[in-house]
């Protein structure tokens, strides 16, 4: 049996990620974790709802508990659910994409809508950027697995980052000197259930 179990876990691994069992919920033998990783999409339609603070606090949580080099916690971390901060931001970006957001009937918000975000920030190394990186993965899982739907953005980020008349936002994020905004994790309940995009699993090979 001890000489069988490699064999049956990998077995087990292989169905779990196969299109079919990462559909198999959990209470019915599949596997949360491997479940979660694979039917999360990135979200671009929401709900009004707002977000619970305590789920907010909860998935940010889940983020800091990512793995991070050497425990340095080189990351920052804010919560933003204000609407005063995220629709005055958006009609400042709207004023300076006007065409692009006319063009969308169904835009709500520069965040895909979303009622919430978690922004990350860290020094400009490159090695935080990889712990702010399982960071953002880790909070995107945890609120797939509370019902939240979410999506990594690097767009308004960009902006945010660029137009002089978006700093004073920028500023309101209170981020320690010396630290860059990398990406901001949009938050909401999902208005859409998009179908995965296709992976390459070429892509992946044993090296000898
Ligand atoms: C660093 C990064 C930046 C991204 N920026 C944006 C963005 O600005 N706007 C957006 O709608 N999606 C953005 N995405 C989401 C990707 O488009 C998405 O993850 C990818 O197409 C795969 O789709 P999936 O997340 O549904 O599996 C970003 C993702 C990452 C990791």
């Amino acid at each position: 049996m001890r000489k069988l179990f490699p064999i049956l876990a990998a077995a087990v691994l292989l169905a779990a990620c196969s299109p079919k069992a990462s559909q198999a919920p959990a209470e019915e033998g599949g596997n949360a974790v491997i479940e979660a990783i694979m039917a999360r999409r990135s979200i671009r339609a929401y709900k009004d709802t707002p977000v619970p603070r305590e789920l907010l606090q909860q998935i940010a949580e889940c983020g800091v508990n990512a793995p991070n080099a050497i425990n340095a916690q080189n990351w920052a971390v804010r919560i933003v659910d204000s609407p005063d901060y995220i629709d005055g931001l958006t009609a400042i970006y709207k004023e300076a994409n006007a065409e692009m957001v006319a063009r969308n009937p169904n835009f709500k918000n520069m965040f895909n809508g979303a009622p919430a975000i978690i922004a990350v920030a860290a020094p400009n190394t490159t090695i935080s950027g990889v712990d702010s990186g399982l960071l953002g993965e880790n909070v995107m899982l945890a609120a797939y697995s509370l019902g939240l739907g979410t999506c990594c953005m690097a767009g308004p980020v960009r902006f945010m980052n660029t137009d002089p008349k978006a700093a004073p936002y920028l500023k309101r994020l209170n981020l320690p000197e010396g630290y860059d905004l990398l990406f901001v994790v949009a938050v909401g309940y999902p208005d859409e259930s998009p179908e995965a995009r296709p992976r390459d699993y070429g892509k992946i090979q044993f090296a000898d």
